[in-house]
């Protein structure tokens, strides 16, 4: 049995490290006693202002001075550093979305994980926050019935307009899709169970301008779909819509929405951990926010799941959230853009011009 604290080496000191580092530094269950990032002045400021001795990249992943492994680096560095680990016995190991750039490689990920004896958990980790379990309590509980139907909207201006380098939210493979997916199919997924596509459409708006920032006004090209819609099905046929879109002026969808027999539920956005989720009672459309469910954590950040792992490991029980669900969302996201005609293959021509007919005829129905 592995002895606590249980100690967490952290591979990819940048951005998203910081909020990881915070959360886990305030668990007594784990003990933050490495760090290592390709750039060594990046693990050295990160391991200082953390307190967190740096250790070299090469050699970071050995079980004789971590327990758990948090794999914070770029998507495409995710899959090999996974291996790695994997075949180093690092007794348990947290990525960051996305496991593996295709659901192949994702699937072996769970697959030799699983094989060695590896507790693998994967992001995202906000289904462990407040706001998703009041949620899930709601449906849960009954308090909306049988459910009906589910909505899932992500619709944004696109991160040029706040990013001074957004070019790499538009690579193949990510795009609101890729990048913002795993959230909302996650928090389907462990609302409503595993789910089905049945019908897709992609569009890419591909000439993009970067908005702010040094570079404001210089022009890229998205090589990812921009505008994603999808039907699908959960397993108990539920239909379920997902829209995801880096296309937006602005919207006021809500991210969330499960209708039911009895009422519905808005869950704030699935990126965050917390926020109000809204309840309003069948026909009556006054929507109240929910107390927050009994069980519902006290404290929320990117990091949750790493301590839900460390509690697996210690417990021998299984992850929150596995690596298996990610494999699943990363398998579902592929489904829906191969469900989706591609217009370089000839099966879609961009979005259909009104022509002067139907112009006409809409500006009349209009005017009745
Ligand atoms: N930034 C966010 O707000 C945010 C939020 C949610 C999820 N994420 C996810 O977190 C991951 C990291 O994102 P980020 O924004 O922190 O990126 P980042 O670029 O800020 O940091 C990544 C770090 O990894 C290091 N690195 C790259 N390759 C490495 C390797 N092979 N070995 C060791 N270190 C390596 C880089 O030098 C860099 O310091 C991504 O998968 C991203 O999707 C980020």
């Amino acid at each position: 049995m592995t002895a606590i604290p249980i100690r967490v080496g952290i591979i990819g000191c940048g951005m998203v490290a910081e909020e990881y580092a915070t959360t886990l530094a305030a668990s007594s269950l784990v003990r933050l006693t490495a760090c290592a990032d390709a750039d060594p002045a990046r693990a050295d400021a990160f391991g200082g202002r953390h307190r967190i001795p740096v250790t070299d990249p090469g050699s970071v992943l050995d079980p004789a001075i971590i327990d758990l492994a948090v794999i914070l680096t770029p998507p495409h560095t995710h899959h090999a550093l996974l291996l790695e680990a994997i075949a180093a016995h690092v007794p348990a190991v947290w990525s960051e979305k996305p496991l593996a750039l295709t659901p192949g490689a994702a699937a072996q990920v769970v697959a030799e994980a699983e094989a060695a004896g590896i507790l693998l958990g994967a992001a995202p980790d906000t289904t462990l926050g407040p706001a998703f379990v009041t949620a899930q309590e709601a449906v849960r509980s009954g308090r909306i019935g049988t459910v009906l139907s589910a909505t899932a909207t992500l619709l944004s201006t696109g991160p040029e307009r706040g990013h001074p380098s957004p070019e790499p939210f538009y690579a193949a493979g990510a795009g609101p899709l890729g990048d913002m997916g795993p959230y909302y199919l996650a928090a389907l997924d462990e609302l409503l169970g595993p789910l089905q596509v049945h019908a897709a459409m992609a569009h890419t708006r591909a000439p993009r301008t970067i908005r702010s920032g040094p570079a404001a006004g210089k022009r890229f090209t998205a090589q990812a779909p921009t505008h994603i819609g999808a039907l699908l099905t959960t397993a108990d046929g539920v239909p379920t819509t997902l829209t995801a879109s880096f296309d937006a002026a602005a919207t006021r969808t809500p991210r969330i929405e499960i209708q039911g027999t009895r009422g519905a539920l808005v869950l704030p956005d699935p990126n965050f951990h917390t926020g109000e989720v809204l309840f309003a009672e069948y026909g009556t459309f006054v929507w109240e926010p929910l107390t927050p469910a009994a069980s519902a954590p006290q404290v929320a950040g990117r990091g949750m799941g790493v301590i839900n792992l460390a509690t697996a490991l210690m417990a021998g029980t299984a992850p929150a959230c596995a690596g298996a669900r990610a494999a699943r969302v990363a398998a579902i996201s592929d489904d829906i853009l191969r469900a989706a005609p591609r217009p370089d293959r000839g099966l879609l021509t961009g979005p259909r011009r009104l022509t002067a007919s139907t112009t006409t005829t809409t500006t009349k129905e209009s005017t009745r």
